[in-house]
């Protein structure tokens, strides 16, 4: 719940706009960068989850590496002081621009995802008289159990590398002078819920890690990827998610090798609390089989209910002391020109009117990030908490 003084904040801004609370925010990164030292664990933040200023700010000063999956991203990682011995450059469709961009930065290292991109990168790096450290992105073929369209470890999938294509990866690392393997990456989807699902990718990739040690290479990094889920239905908006039980999954059930490190790329699990989107109901439709309240925010402003279906708790700031009286439904919809404009059907609110702010809970991983300009709208405005 907002206190009185932030409600009256938001009432002199102009909306729609995310707001973010910078207090949330350091006590989830605390809470992971303290879970994670307990294992010895290295975390890179996965930036695609929100790149915003202060966000990153706050997510470099505690120490967290970088995920980046463009080289704008890694252009960012590197202005924003993640040291460059931390910044991982992923992706399925690295461009030739972006890997000489990686290359000049000498990141820490490239996660490869095709035959085909580790020689490109051979090739660009071998132009640059430089190595490259790579690891190899496999498809575990592991089941996420989470929305279809966020699942990305099943061979179903565009990303990796899969188990079969393995005996080819290794003979093209024996003959890439330019590249130096450091490690084996997989990341099976985001969203995730049931740790068990965590515990069958470590099976996996204790079994490829075994492949490759081998076949006489030596692995010194077991990147994870990410995925950890947060509590989208929790009343306690400010609930951090459990890093100690999700690491726990891995210290317990991977083989770690003496010289091994364990790597980690999470985005949502560190953001996504720190944010709420803020609008305003413009209009109040009252029809016959639905109420609409039509707000001045949409899917140009948060789009992954309508990409996902995705369940966002949805407020009406404005009748706080109304909540225990009889709700009434409503569809909360978006001012855009599409159907699919809305954020949820038969939404329980209070009575609400015209003025009323709006808030679109726990909305900072994957939300500012995915904004569009559809319809010509203005970017999406950021409030802090201070
Ligand atoms: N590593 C890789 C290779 C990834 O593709 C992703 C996310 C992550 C790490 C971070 O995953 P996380 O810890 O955030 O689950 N837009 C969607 C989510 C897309 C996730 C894309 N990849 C959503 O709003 O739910």
């Amino acid at each position: 719940m907002f206190t009185n003084d932030i409600t009256n904040r938001f009432q002199q801004l102009e909306t729609p706009f995310y707001y973010y609370d910078l207090n949330v925010l350091r006590n989830t990164l605390q809470a992971c960068q303290t879970a994670a030292n307990k294992y010895n664990f290295h975390v890179h933040y996965a930036m695609k989850a929100n790149f915003n200023p202060k966000v990153l700010q706050a997510v470099q000063s505690y120490g967290f590496g970088a995920d980046c999956v463009s080289g704008n991203e890694v252009k960012a990682a590197v202005e924003y002081g993640f040291g460059k011995d931390k910044v991982v450059f992923a992706g399925v469709g690295k461009s030739d621009r972006e890997i000489n961009y990686a290359l000049d930065a000498d990141i820490f290292c490239f996660n490869v995802e095709s035959v085909q991109e580790l020689l490109v990168i051979n090739d660009l790096a071998a132009a640059k008289g430089k190595i490259a450290n790579v690891a190899i992105r496999i498809n575990p073929n592991v089941d996420a159990h989470t929305h279809h369209f966020i699942t990305t470890g099943l061979e179903e999938n565009k990303f990796g590398v899969n188990v079969w294509q393995l005996p080819d990866v290794a003979d093209t690392l024996r003959n890439c002078k330019n590249l130096q393997l450091l490690g084996i990456h997989f990341h099976i989807g985001s969203q995730i819920t049931d740790l068990e699902t965590f515990k069958t990718l470590c099976t996996r990739v204790n079994e490829l890690s075994e492949w490759f040690e081998q076949k006489g290479f030596n692995i010194k990094v077991l990147n994870v990827g990410g995925g950890l889920g947060v509590n989208y239905y929790s009343p306690d908006h400010d609930n951090v998610a459990d890093f100690d039980a999700y690491f726990k999954v891995f210290s317990d059930f991977l083989n770690v090798k003496p010289n091994q490190e364990v790597h980690f790329e999470l985005g949502r699990a560190l953001v996504a609390q720190s944010a709420s989107l803020i609008a305003r109901v413009l209009y109040v439709k009252n029809g016959l089989k639905k109420n609409f309240l039509v707000l001045d925010a949409g899917m140009t402003e948060l789009i992954r209910p309508m990409l996902y279906q995705a369940y966002h708790q949805i407020e009406n700031l404005s009748q706080v002391a109304e909540a225990e009286k009889q709700p009434i439904k409503y569809d909360v919809v978006g001012p855009i020109c599409e159907s699919t404009d809305c954020f949820r059907k038969d939404v329980e609110l209070p009575e609400s009117f015209r003025g009323d702010l709006i808030a679109v809970r726990t909305a900072g991983a994957y939300g500012e990030v995915m904004a569009s300009r559809y319809n010509l709208r203005d970017q999406v405005e950021s409030v802090y908490s201070e």
